[in-house]
């Protein structure tokens, strides 16, 4: 049986993605990052033998360290590593910057990349070898259109450098990458298990986003299982099979 770590993995895409590679019989090491929010506990009661939760902050050394601990005292290896978690921070909007908010998404988005990466690597000697990034356009600079200066956008081009130079590093060593863009998608921003999800429609009633998060996961977990012949090259994908710049 395979195996693979998903961060972010509470809600949303990243829950989508747990479900999704339980539902394909692999086992699945879920991070776990809000604790109050009992969904992955309720997916756990489904596939208690295949799903283990993870306590998983991919933006301190000291919680990978533990959580790649924690994986290799039931697993012999890691055959796959998505790294899912986002965190969002600081935007110029009305000309006011609070540059307090502007390094957080980094140390997730980028760091927390190179993070997992560090301290899994030794549990990925053997297997698939295969390493897997969800980012985003909104870090392809050729394309930027946004007016704001985002400082989540900046740490997606950061993860996108991260990731290419860790490519020259170790796709010679036989490891592949998945560089992924899931599309506009309707995630929640539920934290605790009484908050309300929202139902995503304008004053007008319709959809906002394009799809949900179930959709997206469908499409990226072919593109994270399957080989391709071109494993010498990086290249960021969308959930519709669109190559972008990066
Ligand atoms: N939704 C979209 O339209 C869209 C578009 C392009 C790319 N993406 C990417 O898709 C991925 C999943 O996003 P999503 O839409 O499912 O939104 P999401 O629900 O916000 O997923 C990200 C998860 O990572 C968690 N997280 C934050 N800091 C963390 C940390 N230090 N350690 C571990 N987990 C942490 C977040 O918790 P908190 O939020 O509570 O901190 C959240 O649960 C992200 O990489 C995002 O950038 C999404």
């Amino acid at each position: 049986m395979k195996n693979v770590v998903i961060t972010g993995a509470d809600r949303n895409i990243g829950l989508e993605l747990v479900r999704q590679f339980l539902q394909r019989g692999w086992k699945v090491f879920a991070g776990r990052y809000l604790m109050d929010l009992p969904l992955l506990e309720e997916l756990q009661r489904e596939y208690p033998d295949t799903l283990t939760l993870v306590p998983l902050d991919v933006s301190k050394d000291e919680a990978v360290r533990a959580a790649a601990e924690a994986v290799g005292k039931e697993a012999d290896h890691v055959d796959m590593l998505i790294h899912n978690a986002a965190g969002f921070g600081g935007q110029s909007g009305d000309g006011e910057i609070d540059f307090t908010t502007f390094a957080a998404p980094y140390n997730i988005n980028a760091l927390g990349a190179m993070r997992m990466v560090h301290y899994f690597l030794p549990l990925m000697q053997t297997g698939m070898k295969r390493l897997c990034f969800v980012s985003s356009e909104a870090g392809v600079v050729s394309v930027a259109h946004r007016t704001e200066i985002s400082s989540y956008c900046m740490s997606k081009t950061a993860l996108n450098m991260a990731l290419r130079l860790m490519f020259n590093q170790l796709q010679p060593l036989g490891y592949t990458f998945r560089l992924y863009h899931p599309g506009w998608v309707r995630s929640a921003k539920i934290e605790h298990s009484t908050d309300a999800v929202p139902t995503f429609k304008d004053a007008d009633g319709n959809l906002i986003g394009k799809f949900w998060p179930w959709e997206t996961a469908a499409a990226a977990v072919p593109q994270f299982i399957e080989d391709r012949e071109w494993e010498d090259r990086l290249v960021l994908i969308d959930n519709e099979g669109a190559a972008w710049p990066f």
